[in-house]
């Protein structure tokens, strides 16, 4: 029934960011107005800071139990493990803070980026695994574990950073528009798209959940989700949603969750950092 509801509502709606747009037309900035735009007409109550807080920053009903979790957080342990691992000299005697120069005043904020030189995405997990292997060291999985554990600590130490994700170039804008389609495009049996959910329909319920607005989705991350039982990357989430949906995940890293995360990056320009957080 729920279900039902979101198709319809998605269908009639459609407006927002739904255009269909040529390569050349893509407006960053414009999208980012419109995205604005939309939850401010959309919830009056939430402030546009508040967004960092996900679904409760439209939901007061859960944010008491959500605040009273995150006084004695589930994901400190691993902020102490990412705080080791960052430190912790590799075979040649270098280590990961060796190639995160200012990390004591935040670099999380900086993440992802597009790098002219290789025409790739950067994000913050990619660092930390290119770091490793410049240094002889094998890459971490990409999904939890070690590598969330040090994106934790990193993002803690960027809390209150703004993110100011720059789409400059064609070469970039190319990126953000795989993003932008990838976020657009209706996928799986259940042919939705994230913003079907994630714009739409934020504020919804579907099943026993109410659907957190795109704006300010990545701010937290990497996240202890209670039914991980752990923490994950936004990767690892973006390949939950996928299969949400009953379509094929993509490989975390991938080309095209960079560009997912681009985009979806981009969205949330002007809020802080808040990583890690913690969620249902
Ligand atoms: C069928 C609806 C549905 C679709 C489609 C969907 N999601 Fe989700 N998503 C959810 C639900 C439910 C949650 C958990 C509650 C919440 O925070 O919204 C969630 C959570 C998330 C979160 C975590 C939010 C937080 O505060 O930690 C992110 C990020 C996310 N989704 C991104 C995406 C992206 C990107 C896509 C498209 C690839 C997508 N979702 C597609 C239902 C959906």
């Amino acid at each position: 029934m729920k279900t039902m509801r979101i198709l319809t509502a998605a269908a009639v709606v459609g407006a927002l960011l739904s255009a269909p747009v040529m390569a050349g037309n893509v407006d960053p900035a414009a999208d980012l107005k419109a995205v604005r735009d939309y939850f401010a007409k959309k919830f009056p109550e939430t402030p546009f800071n508040d967004y960092i807080n996900g679904v409760y920053s439209i939901d007061p009903a859960s944010r008491a139990q959500w605040e009273a979790i995150e006084e004695f957080p589930p994901y400190e342990p691993n902020i102490d493990k990412g705080d080791e691992l960052f430190h912790t000299a590799f075979a040649n005697g270098k280590s990961l803070a060796d190639c995160f120069p200012g990390y004591e005043n935040g670099v999380r904020q900086n993440y992802p980026f597009f790098d002219k030189a290789t025409k790739q995405v950067i994000t913050l997990e990619l660092a930390i695994n290119q770091c490793r292997e410049a240094n002889g060291e094998k890459p971490l999985g990409y999904k939890k574990g070690a590598i969330a554990d040090i994106s934790a600590y990193l993002a803690f130490k960027s809390r209150g950073k703004k993110f100011d994700v720059k789409v400059e170039g064609a070469d970039a804008l190319a990126w953000y528009k795989r993003g932008r389609d990838h976020f657009l495009a209706k996928r799986g049996q259940l042919n939705l798209a994230c913003a079907d959910c994630h714009v739409y329909n934020a504020g919804n319920y579907v099943r026993a959940d109410l659907l957190s607005p795109a704006l300010g989705h990545v701010t937290h991350f990497p996240v202890y989700r209670s039914k991980w039982g752990e923490l994950g990357t936004l990767h690892r989430r973006y390949g939950g949603c996928n299969k949400q949906v009953r379509a094929k995940p993509f490989k975390a890293q991938s080309e095209e969750y960079r560009a997912l995360e681009f985009f979806h990056t981009y969205l949330s320009n002007g809020l802080e950092v808040n990583g890690p957080g913690a969620r249902k």
